[in-house]
């Protein structure tokens, strides 16, 4: 018996890092996935790397197109025959010095990071079942301890994070559970790209890595899949920090 058998997951950055090998553990428990993500060529990776019993169907879209996100969710629920458990993962980074802040970046992090996600939870509350439904968030380490250079995404961090919980507050009276999930610093293409201003304080670092070293993409994809399962059928509105002692 998979912990995942018969559940159906929508997933969003499923392309790449935490949202592939949430992909590749949901599918290893059993569930059937509904991967999204903007890259189709990443989707295609994942898809042909995911392993059984369960099955991973991909469409490439947007998060920040609503008309695309309608269009994802309902062929979702049509595909996987409902939505039990919405997975928000998608994101981007970028390090945005204050004195170069631009209103387009703000603007980008922020669609992204809150806008697909807030899409992507109205459009799947339409098919979450009450009392068994499940969104999980993506916010970060970032968006309650400061980070350098990183106003800009720890800003929509936070908004995702209070987002979730007054979601999780006003779900409460169908018995749908949210729950958003912290990572601190994780190996994947998105921290691989992060580029610090030259001449950067290295003290700064010290900030960002945790005792426990960087994670693996994996060890975040269990925490979601825990946290997405009935293990977790009493756990709503509370962050889950998954940062490798980074708060100690
Ligand atoms: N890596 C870390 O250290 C870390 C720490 C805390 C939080 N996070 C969060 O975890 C999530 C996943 O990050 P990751 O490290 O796996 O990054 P990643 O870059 O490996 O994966 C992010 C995925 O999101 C997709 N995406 C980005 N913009 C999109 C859009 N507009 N529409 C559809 N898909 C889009 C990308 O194509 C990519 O597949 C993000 O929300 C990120 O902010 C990451």
């Amino acid at each position: 018996m998979n912990r995942y058998d018969g559940v159906k997951v929508l997933l969003t950055g499923a392309a790449s890092g935490i949202g592939r090998a949430t992909a590749h553990r949901l599918a290893a428990e059993g569930a059937a996935v509904y991967a999204v993500d903007r890259s189709a060529d990443g989707l295609a990776e994942t898809a042909a790397g995911a392993p059984g019993p369960g099955t991973v169907a991909t469409r490439v879209a947007d998060v920040t197109d609503e008309p695309a996100v309608i269009a994802a969710v309902a062929d979702a629920a049509d595909t996987l025959g409902g939505i039990d458990v919405l997975v928000n993962v998608a994101g981007v980074h970028k390090t945005t010095p204050i004195g170069t802040l631009s209103v387009a970046d703000l603007t980008w992090i922020f669609n992204v990071n809150l806008v697909g996600t807030a899409l992507f939870c109205r459009e799947a509350l339409k098919h979450l079942p009450d009392g068994t439904g499940v969104i999980i968030t993506t916010s970060s380490l970032s968006a309650t301890q400061g980070n350098p250079y990183m106003t800009a995404y720890s800003a929509s961090k936070g908004a995702v994070l209070a987002f979730s919980l007054s979601l999780a507050a006003e779900l409460s009276a169908r018995r749908i559970r949210v729950v958003p999930i912290s990572p601190g610093t994780v190996d994947t293409p998105l921290t691989r790209a992060d580029m610090f201003p030259k001449g950067t304080d290295l003290s700064y670092f010290a900030r960002i890595v945790a005792p426990f070293g960087v994670a693996d993409p994996a060890q975040i994809a269990s925490v979601i899949a825990f946290a997405g399962s009935s293990d977790a059928g009493y756990l709503t509105g509370a962050e889950l920090r998954v940062d490798g002692g980074s708060h100690l």
